[in-house]
Parts: C-alpha cells; sequence; structure tokens
C-alpha cells in the first residue's frame, strides 16, 4: 500500500473527481477527512469508501469553501480525528457557462470564490496542521487546477480566470514555503465525465472518447502523495501531457521503456514538445512504468 498511515484530507469529494481520489487512497491505505456541502453525497462517498478499505480512519465534515469560518472548523475537526495531515487536496471546484457580457455578477464571484479564495482558505486553514517536520516525508499541497489554464475557453470567463489564478498562486506559495517541508504541485485535467462537465449525464455511459473517466486521473494524485513524489514541488502536471506519455509507453520496444532514463530519449525524439513539458517529471513517468497502481 502506497499511503498506508498517512493522513489526507480532500476538499470536492462528494462526487466527481474528489470522490475517486478518495476512493483511490483509501485503497493505498490513507486514513481520509472528505469536505463539501452536501452531506448526502459525502455519506455516499463513505460508503463507498467502507467497501473499499475498512481499516482506515475516515471522518467526513461539511464546509463551504468560500467560508474561511467553516473551512477553519472543519480542519480543526478533522485534526482532532486524524492528527496530523501528511496530504491536502484542494479540489472543490465550480464552474458555469454563460456569454460573458451576461454572466451573472453573483455568479462570477461565486466561481472565483469557490476556485481561488476557496484553495488559499484550505491551505490557511490547514496550515496549523500540516506534518512539516521532515525532509524525506514532506507535506503535499495538491491543487486541482485546469487545462484551461494555457487553453482559456470563450463563455468561461470566470473559471478560465479562477484556473489560472491559481497557478500564481501556487507558484507564490511555493516561492514563500520553500524552506518548510511542504510541497505545492498541481493536477491540471482536461475534459472529465463529472457533474461539472457533463451536468446530470455524468457516469451515463455515454461520455465523449476524449472526456477522461475520474479514475484516470488518480495515478497523478498518488504519485504526489507518495514516497516517489517527496522532491516534486511547483510543477504542474498537464493530465493531456500524459495521455500522450502513456500512448508512447504503450507502443514503445521494451528496451525502451524499461526507465525514465531510457525513455526519456525515445519521448524527446518522438514528442519533443511532450519531453519538453514532463522532463521534470521523470519521477511520475517511473511511477507509471513501474505499475504503482491499477
Ligand atoms: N470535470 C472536468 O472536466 C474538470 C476538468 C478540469 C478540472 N476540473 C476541476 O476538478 C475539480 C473537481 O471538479 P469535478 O469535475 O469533480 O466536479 P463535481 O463533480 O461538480 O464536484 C465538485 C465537488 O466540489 C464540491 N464543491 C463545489 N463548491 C464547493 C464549495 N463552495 N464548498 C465546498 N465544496 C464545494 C462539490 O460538493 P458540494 O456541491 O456538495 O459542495 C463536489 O463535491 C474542480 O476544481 C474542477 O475545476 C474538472
Amino acid at each position: 500500500m502506497l499511503l498506508k498511515g498517512k493522513n489526507v484530507v480532500i476538499t470536492g469529494a462528494g462526487r466527481g473527481i474528489g470522490k475517486a481520489i478518495a476512493l483511490a487512497c483509501a485503497r493505498e491505505g490513507a486514513n481520509l477527512g472528505l469536505m463539501a456541502r452536501s452531506l448526502d453525497e459525502l455519506e455516499h462517498t463513505k460508503s463507498e469508501i467502507e467497501n473499499v478499505n475498512k481499516d482506515i480512519k475516515l471522518t467526513i465534515v461539511t464546509a463551504n469553501v468560500m467560508i474561511y469560518d467553516q473551512v477553519e472548523k472543519a480542519f480543526k475537526i478533522l485534526y482532532e480525528e486524524l492528527g496530523m495531515f501528511n496530504g491536502i487536496i484542494a479540489n472543490a471546484g465550480y464552474s458555469r457557462m454563460w456569454t460573458s457580457h451576461e454572466f451573472d455578477s453573483e455568479k462570477f464571484i461565486e466561481i472565483i470564490n469557490t476556485n481561488v479564495s476557496g484553495v488559499f482558505f484550505t491551505f490557511k486553514a490547514a496550515y496549523p496542521y500540516m506534518k512539516a517536520d521532515e525532509k524525506s516525508d514532506k507535506s503535499r499541497f495538491i491543487i486541482t487546477g485546469s487545462a484551461a489554464f494555457t487553453n482559456p475557453m470563450p463563455k468561461f470567463a470566470a473559471y478560465t480566470a479562477s484556473k489560472y489564478a491559481v497557478v500564481g498562486l501556487q507558484e507564490s506559495l511555493a516561492m514563500e514555503y520553500k524552506k518548510e517541508n511542504i510541497n505545492f504541485n498541481m493536477v491540471l485535467p482536461t475534459m472529465v465525465d463529472t457533474r461539472l462537465l457533463r451536468g446530470k449525464k455524468a457516469g451515463d455511459g455515454n461520455k465523449p472518447p476524449n472526456v477522461l473517466n475520474p479514475w484516470d486521473l488518480e495515478d497523478y494524485y498518488l504519485y504526489l502523495l507518495s514516497d516517489d513524489g517527496n522532491k516534486t514541488n511547483n510543477c504542474l502536471i498537464f493530465t493531456s501531457d500524459f495521455d500522450e506519455v502513456k500512448r508512447l509507453l504503450n507502443e514503445a520496444p521494451d528496451v525502451n521503456k524499461r526507465n525514465w532514463e531510457v525513455f526519456k530519449e525515445y519521448l524527446e525524439e518522438r514528442a519533443p514538445k511532450i519531453y519538453g513539458n514532463v522532463r521534470k517529471l521523470g519521477t511520475l513517468v517511473d511511477f507509471i512504468i513501474k505499475g504503482r497502481v491499477k
């Protein structure tokens, strides 16, 4: 088990990506603190997790990430239940599509507050309880960003702006806490079959082929939380790059994919742009090659 005994908190864990990560972390032995606003969805996630692993500590707590007092209280409760945290996944997010000049102003603020202030409030409230006393076992702060960063989308002005903003937030935090044993990293998915993207149709079995399943992302989060990710800091993991890495790993002759050291030459030759994007993440490619998950 990759995360046995680690304490991990995930926001937005009632459904979608957060729920898939929670199930993967439970399978790998992590104790979990799960947060969202809807108690019934959290309870549902909890009962699914209990079918995967009964031997972990699991606490659910409702909080609105837009309201700092609620987030602060939630982290205090989770600390009392679990102890110091090894990893925090700031994943809660919200989006609406709207013609910009007609965009409802309150909704615009809500999207920015959820996706930007919510990540900041999560860090601020979690910080006192983040285990940051060991260089070889650093605390991990992981943000779910979006491929909207670098690929802005029309009619998603608030969402796009928010996902650009969290990249800046991560840069600033990573610089500021460089001397502490905390890593900051981000997973930037393309399209994923969740309520945020497909509304009530999410999970209906009819997703377009270019849309990922939420569980397709689990290796990125597990890597960042695992010993293998201990030295990875201030990285942006674009899932589209790793879809291509995985495709090339599938077709590469065995001799070219024994490990990152040999695969990197193959990758650089075939996909120089992808190589440039992922070369700081060789330990993640190794993690995938070693088949550490599924
Ligand atoms: N789906 C995609 O295509 C895609 C692509 C790139 C990035 N992402 C990112 O992935 C993350 C997760 O989204 P998802 O796709 O899994 O969407 P989702 O299925 O709608 O799940 C969003 C989760 O966040 C929670 N949440 C939303 N607003 C909240 C708030 N104010 N306070 C606390 N929790 C809140 C929701 O629970 P409650 O409503 O109960 O609070 C839910 O658990 C987001 O950051 C999103 O931007 C998604």
